[in-house]
């Protein structure tokens, strides 16, 4: 059955434009934001005006105690996803929060707890997922036409300047949760597992190059899947040419993504082996097609999983094993050592935070 569900937006800065953009161009009609909430009051009245919301509120708990809502839409800093995300779903309201969902596995957890607690379902932003090219990847894989995959690379190459850390919370540990392997790279590494499946082992490495922050500026890891493929993954913010990209080597063909916020069908090639092409082009060019990937594609998902009933994409089992994963980055880059899913437990100094019992550099923010 479909309604109109109720969302308000709490955190009204630099992404929640966007959400309300996408949720007014995309979903009218199915999702109607119907108050936003922000302490800061000229940002609070200047999104209201942008998106015509009648009801403001200085706070999420005058929110939750004012309105009847189907889903709270997190564009706060990451540092308060956990207690925003676990009032909500303790009022029986459903959260879509961006990314990333927490700042570390335990405050995951909280959230996860939360959940299961609760009427209502937690969901985290990942909007790469949802373009129609990485679903017919995923089918083309389940099929089988693509052979076993082999290698692959998935590079998040972006360029921060120094004044981009001027906001509070970005660049420090206890706000923003890490550096670009937590804060940017997981874009690509969430798409990446949504296609590849899950994850067994990583050896990484993380560096301070340039920048006054106290997490990393670049990352690089080698993670082993459990289908046997192994992946080479690097985050940087420190590079001019800005690229996103994915590229997948199966036994039968090369699947190349190559964007940088967002992809259309134009942003993928795929070169099949010779022996290959027919069946391989044929899956190609089939269904679904033409839908860019994008926060609007998401939120349509949510839309038609509250309409059956189901758990909205990405579901918190879904973001857990992507946050496990840039977890295991930090714990083998900070500590020296392999990691394998499921090493870091709650004993685990990294379960609780990212950068574990600290980092090899110095503070400098
Ligand atoms: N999915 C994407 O492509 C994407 C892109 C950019 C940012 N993000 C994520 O979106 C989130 C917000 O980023 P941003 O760049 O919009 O940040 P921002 O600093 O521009 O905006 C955050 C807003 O939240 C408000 N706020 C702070 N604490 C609050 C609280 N307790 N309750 C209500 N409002 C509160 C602030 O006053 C501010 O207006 C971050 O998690 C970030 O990583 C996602």
């Amino acid at each position: 059955m479909s309604s109109t569900y109720r969302l308000a937006v709490v955190g009204t800065g630099g992404i929640a434009h966007l959400h309300a953009q996408s949720l007014q161009s995309n979903l009218a009609g199915r999702i109607e934001v119907v108050a936003a909430v922000d302490p800061d009051a000229e940002r609070l009245e200047a999104f209201k005006a942008a998106f015509g919301v009648e009801r403001g509120y200085a706070s999420q708990e005058e929110l939750l105690a004012a309105e009847e809502l189907d889903l709270v839409d997190l564009c706060t800093p990451p540092g308060v996803h956990a207690d925003g995300a676990v009032a909500a779903l303790e009022a029986g309201v459903g959260v879509v929060c961006e990314k990333p969902p927490a700042l570390s596995l335990s405050e995951f957890d909280r959230i996860a707890a939360a959940s299961a607690a609760s009427s209502a379902d937690f969901s985290v932003i990942s909007q790469h997922r949802f373009g129609s090219a990485a679903q017919r990847v995923r089918n083309m894989m389940a099929s089988g036409v693509l052979g076993s995959l082999a290698v692959a690379k998935c590079d998040t190459l972006w360029y921060r300047p120094e004044e981009y850390f001027a906001v509070e919370w970005r660049g420090r540990w206890e706000t923003e949760g890490g550096g670009p392997t937590m804060g940017h790279g997981i874009h690509q590494i969430d798409t990446l597992l949504s296609m590849v499946g899950p994850w067994t082992e990583v050896v990484a490495t993380a560096h301070r190059h340039r920048r006054a922050t106290n997490t990393e500026d670049v990352s690089h890891a080698i993670v082993t899947l459990a289908n046997g493929a192994s992946v080479a993954i690097t985050n940087s913010l420190l590079s001019p040419r800005e690229t996103s990209q994915i590229r997948l080597d199966f036994d039968c063909a090369t699947v190349e993504l190559d964007h940088l916020y967002g992809y259309g069908e134009e942003n993928w090639t795929v070169t099949p082996l010779e022996a290959h092409v027919e069946e391989v082009m044929q899956a190609w060019y089939s269904k679904p097609r033409g839908q860019a990937s994008g926060h609007g594609a998401q939120f349509a998902a949510v839309a038609d999983a509250l309409d059956k009933g189901t758990a909205p994409p990405v579901t918190a089992a879904d973001a857990r094993h992507t946050l496990e994963l840039i977890t295991a980055i930090y714990a083998s880059a900070f500590s020296g050592k392999p990691v394998r899913a499921g090493d870091v437990d709650p004993t685990s100094p990294y379960y609780l935070r990212m950068d574990g019992a600290g980092t090899p550099w110095p503070d400098r923010k």
